[in-house]
């Protein structure tokens, strides 16, 4: 069954997102010019990417009957997202950053925090069986508002992240979770705007860090 409208439309999110569009974008202007800070957050990226993609994995192998086609390249291109964001943090910071640690992940704690208290409130919502879309189209919602001004930020600085495709990746699981549960508007609303709540605090923590830096520090 075809939605009607458009993920961005139906949960409101771009425009309730609105004032936080220019703090992130200062932000990732200022994070591309410090290598150091810049590896950290990209790894960090990665972390909530390969927990995206273990959330599928888990919660669809319980599943095992209905693991499609479509879920196994989601989870497959979630972590080659996770693959992809270490790669670079480690081509910026020029040495190895294994794993996920306080020490080469900025707002460890802080994000594990936003993915978990996200998909545990939304489960609690929409209950288990309908926590894969639920979840997945709010993640998504995020995933290309901020890989998008990511995008735009990186090009616009000649700065060498190639973004793209995984952008279009992102943008295609949204339109596949819309289709699979978009149609109640007003829970997307309220679900989104849950997330929103989320993602401020990971961001203002974001904040708090990179400006305690010490290579920020130095450059001011
Ligand atoms: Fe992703
Ligand atoms: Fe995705």
């Amino acid at each position: 069954m075809k939605h009607s409208g458009d993920p961005w439309t139906a949960s409101g999110m771009k425009v309730s997102n609105k004032q936080h569009e220019a703090p992130v974008r200062d932000f990732l202007e200022a994070i591309i010019d410090q290598p150091k800070a810049h590896a950290k957050f990209l790894n960090m990226l990665s972390m909530l990417e390969h927990m995206g993609s273990r959330k599928i994995m888990v919660s669809q192998m319980d599943r095992g009957d209905v693991l499609s086609q479509d879920t196994l390249q989601h989870l497959a291109e979630e972590a080659r997202h996770a693959y992809f964001f270490k790669r670079h943090a480690e081509r910026i910071n020029g040495a190895p950053m294994d794993g996920w640690l306080d020490a080469n992940t900025m707002t460890r704690v802080p994000a594990l925090m936003y993915f978990g208290r996200m998909d545990a409130g939304i489960s609690k919502r929409v209950g288990n069986d309908d926590a894969y879309g639920w979840v997945s189209l709010i993640i998504e919602l995020r995933a290309c508002w901020l890989y998008g001004i990511y995008n735009d930020v990186v090009e616009r600085a000649d700065f060498h992240l190639p973004l793209k495709g995984l952008l279009a990746e992102e943008d295609h699981h949204l339109a596949e979770m819309f289709e699979m549960c978009g149609e109640n508007h007003d829970l997307l609303k309220e679900l989104s705007a849950y997330e929103t709540s989320l993602f401020e605090k990971l961001w203002s923590a974001l904040e708090g860090e990179f400006s305690s830096t010490v290579d920020n520090r130095e450059a001011a």
